[in-house]
């Protein structure tokens, strides 16, 4: 079996995350979603809720395993036997970081990491973005799945209720 790792925070998975998970899928028999939680930053869903949106927008893919882990990625890839880690690039911004951490994890434990050129429609995308311009009512329906969107909607009008309630 071969096996991949796609790791991130997924606050919320977004259309281009899905891109490269899709096109990993296509490539590895088995492809490992991991939602890392990073307890220093509070995000939007919770990581309970973050994998509950990628297992509803991954649930056509039969290769696909959505998981969390707190720790090192790779004690994630250690514990699974997953001997790669694969990434999207979407632009020579993303090269510097993503070096640094392929470069380190491979020192750490040999795992290598691939990078996917992320397609170009989504090179812009990130899901920090994502939630500013949506908070600031800009539309963002076309960048994420569907139910992403109407889940990150209805947060964001809870938490603006809970700030104008408070
Ligand atoms: O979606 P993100 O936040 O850009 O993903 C970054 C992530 C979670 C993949 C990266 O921070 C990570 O691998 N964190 C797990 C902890 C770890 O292994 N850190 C050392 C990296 S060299």
């Amino acid at each position: 079996m071969r096996r991949a790792v796609c790791p991130g925070s997924f606050d919320p998975i977004t259309n281009g995350h899905l891109d490269i998970i899709g096109r990993a899928s296509r490539l590895y028999d088995v492809v490992h979603v991991a939602v890392m939680i990073n307890q220093s930053k509070k995000g939007l869903f919770s990581v309970e809720e973050r994998i509950g949106l990628i297992r509803d927008v991954t649930a056509d893919y039969e290769n696909i395993v959505v998981e969390s882990h707190h720790g090192l990625l790779v004690d994630f890839c250690k514990d699974r036997d997953i001997p790669a880690i694969v990434k999207g690039l979407r632009a020579v911004s993303d090269f510097d970081y993503e070096l640094q951490m392929a470069q380190m994890n491979n020192g750490l434990s040999g795992v290598e990491t691939l990078f996917i050129p992320t397609n170009p429609t989504y090179s812009f995308l990130s899901s920090s973005l994502v939630k500013e311009v949506a908070a600031w009512g800009g539309d963002v329906s076309h960048l994420l799945p569907e139910i992403v969107h109407t889940a990150l909607t209805e947060r964001l009008a809870e938490n603006k209720s809970a700030t104008q309630d408070g």
